[in-house]
């Protein structure tokens, strides 16, 4: 047997092994990766890509980022769950450390960022309860469209992309759906309904296609939070930790959430890590035995956690992220063909919207893409995700973007 075809036999196993032994819940484009290291990774058969999805926006600092795997090897060799029956001496340095740096009074650290998502709404109504003295059980949270939040129940309740809801009701109820970007239907709700606890929204919508709202939104919709006596909930789990140029994509509008919630590149891609932040009149809320979990606040993902923050923010990753981006998109800008639809995005969260009649196109030009070395995944049919490690330099990115040109141009 040539030595090509028993490499491409290698790629095969381990993809018959994930068809025939794993639930078929996802459609990854092929290709089978053993090893990365910064922003690139390598597949079985030593071939080497650029990584334009980044774990979806958790391995902003790269993969295996020298300071946070001395983290986690360092912690792991010393204490790595002691559950929340006991106090360790790693959760409360990192409270500390990701309060101040965000400026709020507490943090609620979970695993996923879905987790995450359900504590952010499981505060939004013990707050509308004991705060805003809504009547029991009449608490509502307003959503956005197309939005993505998760896989849980209650947030596939507000979902409203059919693939992510049907056949799995019934639903959970308490959720408006108004439309993103839309800040006249959202003083319509607040106007109306005296029952809103939260508007829960994705400063950029990153799963829709990374859609980015008008200048203005975040601020005004905080606003009128504000106006109306409505906790406004910045789900940033895609979209913070440096990924849009900032540290958040709020504070692109200067816009302070009452409740923040934190994910992915919270532990640089090695564990889940997610974290929901708050002052003192939302976080207290909730008492000992109300809302929990096993692992939540672990000392390795604490750890992990502080190191994760500090190499985002003494390696400057926002800047960079600001810089590289504007080069992407300026770059894409210039290949004037019909394919490119347009390309948008904030620092390194881009999309690239594919104009063509065939509707598996970006699925193919993604295939092509991985054929010249860089791996990308469609989301919502015609849209392509651009998103490499914040470390990503000048030189790469110039080389990377001219795989997209090749790619694009041949198409
Ligand atoms: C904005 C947003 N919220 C929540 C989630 C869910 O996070 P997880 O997959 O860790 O549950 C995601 C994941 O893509 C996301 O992008």
């Amino acid at each position: 047997m040539s030595e090509v075809s028993v490499l491409a036999d290698t790629a095969n196993y381990y993809i018959q092994l994930e068809e025939q032994y794993g639930a078929h819940n996802y459609h990854p484009l092929p290709v089978v990766l053993e090893r990365g290291e910064g922003v690139f990774v390598w597949d079985v058969e030593g071939k080497k890509y650029f990584d334009y999805l980044s774990g979806y926006s958790a391995l902003n600092q790269g993969h295996l980022h020298p300071r946070i795997i001395k983290a986690l090897i360092d912690q792991s060799q010393k204490l790595t769950l002691t559950s929340r029956a006991f106090y360790n001496n790693q959760l409360g340095e990192f409270e500390k450390y990701i309060t101040s740096l965000f400026g709020f009074d507490k943090v609620l650290p979970m695993n996923t960022g879905a987790e995450a998502v359900e504590t952010a709404l499981k505060l939004a109504r013990k707050w509308a309860y004991k705060v805003k003295n809504i009547d029991t059980n009449e608490a509502r949270i307003i959503t956005a469209g197309n939005n993505f939040h998760g896989r849980t129940i209650s947030i596939i309740s507000f979902s409203t992309d059919a693939d992510s809801k049907k056949e799995f009701g019934p639903y959970t109820p308490g959720f408006i759906s108004i439309p993103y970007n839309d800040l006249n239907t959202l003083e319509e709700f607040l106007q109306q309904e005296k029952n809103i606890a939260a508007f829960l929204v994705e400063p950029i919508q990153g799963e829709a296609g990374v859609v980015v709202p008008e200048e203005g939104y975040l601020s005004k919709a905080k606003s009128l939070c504000e106006k109306y006596n409505v906790l406004f909930i910045a789900d940033e789990i895609q979209t913070g930790l440096a990924r849009t140029g900032k540290m958040l994509a709020c504070d692109h509008e200067n816009v302070k959430p009452d409740i923040l919630i934190l994910g992915k590149a919270l532990s640089g891609g090695t564990l889940p890590v997610s974290a929901v932040l708050a002052d003192d009149e939302i976080m207290l809320t909730i008492l000992p035995g109300e809302h929990g979990s096993t692992y939540g606040g672990n000392p390795l993902a604490c750890a992990v956690a502080v190191e994760s923050l500090k190499v985002l923010v003494e390696e400057n990753m926002a800047d960079n992220a600001e810089k590289m981006g504007s080069l992407f998109r300026s770059e894409i800008a210039k290949i004037n063909i019909p394919l490119i639809k347009e390309v948008r995005g904030k620092g390194l969260l881009n999309a690239i919207v594919v104009n063509h009649p065939d509707e598996n196109a970006a699925w193919n030009i993604c295939l092509q893409l991985r054929d010249a070395g860089l791996l990308a995944k469609p989301t919502h049919g015609d849209k392509i995700r651009f998103a490499p490690p914040l470390i990503i330099n000048e030189q790469q990115m110039l080389e990377s973007i001219s795989i997209i040109k090749t790619v694009f141009e041949r198409f």
